[in-house]
Formats: structure tokens, sequence, C-alpha cells
């Protein structure tokens, strides 16, 4: 049995409760023979500040440069609003995106039948759909120098941030975006301001042209960043793969959210290039959502796009598609089941706790072949 390395980061809020039921995800995993997993935690976000006084440790990050995927559940609270901004909670993630360079963040949105009425909009414009977002994450406004505050002197103060992107960048997110695509309906959807950005010209000429060169089988379009996030909520069908950069791609991807019924079934994979001797790439899986304060501690947060996240850890870090797909499957059952947390809650459906819904998820694993 092949085992593997795992750093397990919940870091603030929600994150810990959601945690807890993906480790017993884990554990069966490792007792029904699919694989093992030597687990490392650590401390990430407000938690870390309160340990080191960093929002995450050199020796945490050392853990995440060796494991063979990091599982990070969410950062930020409140209680953190007044931190100095180096280290905020949120600068945990960014480093460790930027440090292990993963430039691909994968957040699929797809609507389970069961959840089509939890979402806000109507059915038939959400039930059965199936979306990738491949969000560029390392690059951009997020990083761009200089991004600082300027004192100008005379009463008034000048915040700068610098969106920018290199040739590079763009086409190898734009490689993840069309490779992805061959393998789902081979279709597409770079988007950026092209009509107000330098950055975003660029990036449309980059795109066409590794198309023209690389992906000629696969059908692009470009579509305005502000057009796309109305045409997600007008007809989100339309779409396959959508490319986009990293600030356009946090934005529509908290709206592809709500197609599916709640933030709180989004699952995200990070990655890294891949290793041109191993294959091996470096990842990070999280879910979409973030710490949830507000119902952090009372066992109402939703454990699926955590688990999910693992599930996506399973098949794109590890190749346990099978694995994958049982898991993705018990979810889908303990939906129809009319499982739910509070935050897809439907007509005449059950509600469960946190741990009540990994419970259930874990039975009908149990239960699967
Ligand atoms: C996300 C989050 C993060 C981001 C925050 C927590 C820094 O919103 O992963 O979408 O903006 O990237
Ligand atoms: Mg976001």
């Amino acid at each position: 049995m092949a085992s593997y390395n795992l750093l397990l980061l919940p870091g603030d809020g929600i994150g810990p409760e959601v945690m807890a039921e993906v480790e017993k995800v884990a554990a069966w995993c490792q007792t029904t023979g699919i694989a093992t997993f030597e687990i490392e935690r650590g401390l990430v976000g407000g938690a870390a500040y309160e340990a080191h006084g960093q929002s995450i440790s050199e020796a945490d990050m050392a853990l995440a440069h060796a494991a063979d995927a990091v599982i990070f559940g969410a950062v930020g609270g409140p209680q953190w609003d007044s931190v100095p901004y180096e280290v905020r909670p949120e600068a945990g993630l960014l480093r460790l995106r930027k440090d292990l360079a993963l430039f691909a963040n994968l957040r699929p949105a797809i609507c389970y039948p069961a959840l089509a009425d939890a979402s806000s909009l109507k059915r038939d414009i959400v039930e059965g759909l199936d979306i990738m977002i491949v969000r560029e994450l390392t690059g951009g406004v997020y990083f761009g120098e200089p991004k600082q505050i300027i004192d100008l002197g005379n009463g008034q103060k000048r915040g700068i941030d610098t969106q920018v992107y290199d040739t590079y960048e763009i086409e190898r997110i734009g490689r993840v975006a069309f490779e992805l695509a061959r393998k789902r309906g081979n279709k597409v959807t770079s988007s950026e301001k092209r009509n107000v950005m330098r950055s975003g010209v660029l990036w449309n000429e980059v795109m066409t042209a590794l198309h023209k060169r690389e992906y000629p089988d696969v059908k692009l379009e470009h579509m305005l960043a502000d057009a796309l996030g109305m045409q997600l909520v007008r007809w989100p069908k339309q779409f396959d793969v959508i490319v986009t950069d990293n600030l356009f791609g946090d934005m529509l991807s908290d709206v592809a959210s709500m197609l599916t019924g709640s933030l709180g079934m989004l699952p995200s994979a990070s990655l890294g290039e891949a290793d041109s001797k191993t294959g091996k790439r470096k990842a990070l899986y999280e879910p979409v959502h973030g710490s949830a304060p507000d119902i952090a501690g009372k066992g109402m947060a939703n454990p699926i796009a955590m688990i999910g996240s693992f599930s996506m850890a399973l098949r794109y870090s590890f190749g346990l598609v099978e694995a994958a797909d049982r898991i993705e499957t018990a979810i889908s059952d303990v939906l129809n089941a009319g499982l739910r947390t509070p935050d897809i809650k439907t007509e005449g459906a059950t509600m469960v706790s946190t741990v009540e819904m990994g419970e259930a998820i874990l039975k009908a694993l149990e239960a699967s072949k």
C-alpha cells in the first residue's frame, strides 16, 4: 500500500471542526487499504499568530515543503483584525501559495441534483451544473509590487496595489485549463478586462497564441470578467472550464459557489508545476469557504467542501481516482438521503451537525464498494 505525507493545517474558526471530519475519511482510507498517511499537524493563521507571533512558523513551512499534500482548513477572525498587516491570518495562506509556487487553483463548481433547491437561483438554471474555475494563484494584484500605502504629506495617503502578469505565468495557467478541458467538455472561457487593463490585453494575446499553437482542438472563447460574472448567474451551464487571474478568480469562484447551493460545498486544489523527473506536484487542498467565525464552535459548519478537498487530493496528488469517486458518491448519497447542514437547508430535509454529516458520509463510504 502506498504511503503519503500529509500536513494538516486546520487554522481558525470552523477550520478545526471540518478538518476533524477529514481525519475520519483519511482513517477510512487506511483501514480499507487504499493508502496509508503519515500525518503531521501544524498551525496557520490566527492560531499560529497566538502561538508564534507569525501567521505560519518556519518549522511548519518546512513541513509544508516536505509534504506530499497540505490539507488546509481556513484562516481569519475578528479577533485578529488589528494585528500588523504582515502577520494577519491570511498572510499564512498567501505565503504557502507563493513559497510552494502553487500557481494553479482548481475550483470545481458542481450542483448535486439534491441541492438544486438550496441555490438562490432557480432549479433549471443550476441543476446538473459542472464547471471548473481555474484561477491563477501566485501572481496578479495579490503579489505585484509596489504594494503599499504612502503618505503624500498633504494630509492625503495613497494606497497602491500592482496588477502584473508575465507571459510565462499566463501560458502555464492556460495549459492547465486547456488540459483539463480536453478531459471534460473541451471548452475554455478565458476572462480578463482587456478593455481597461494592459495586463488584460496581454492575457488575451497570450491565451489566443497558446490556443493556436498547442490546443487548436479545444474551443476557446474570451469573455470580459464583468460580463462573465453576469453570465454565471444568468446561464452558468454555458461554461466548461473558466480560466482567469487571481483577483477575478477569487470573486468569480465565490459567485459560482452559490450556484451549487452554498459556499460550504466548494472544494479546491492548488497545484504547482509537475517535477520534470518525478512528475510530482506540490499541492495544497482547501475549501473555498473561509473560517466563518459567526458559526465556529457551534457544530453548524458544513464539512462537505473540506471532505471534497481531501477527495481532490486523492485524485490529483495520489492518482487514487476510484477512492475519490467513492467519496464523491458518498457525499451525493448523503445529500440524496436528505441530510443537510444549516447552510444547505431545503424543505423537508433532516438537519444535521458537522459531526453527524461527517459520520453519515463515513457510513455511506463503508457501505460503498
Ligand atoms: C480564497 C480566499 C483567500 C483569497 C483569502 C482568505 C486570502 O478568499 O481562497 O478565495 O483571497 O485568495
Ligand atoms: Mg475568496
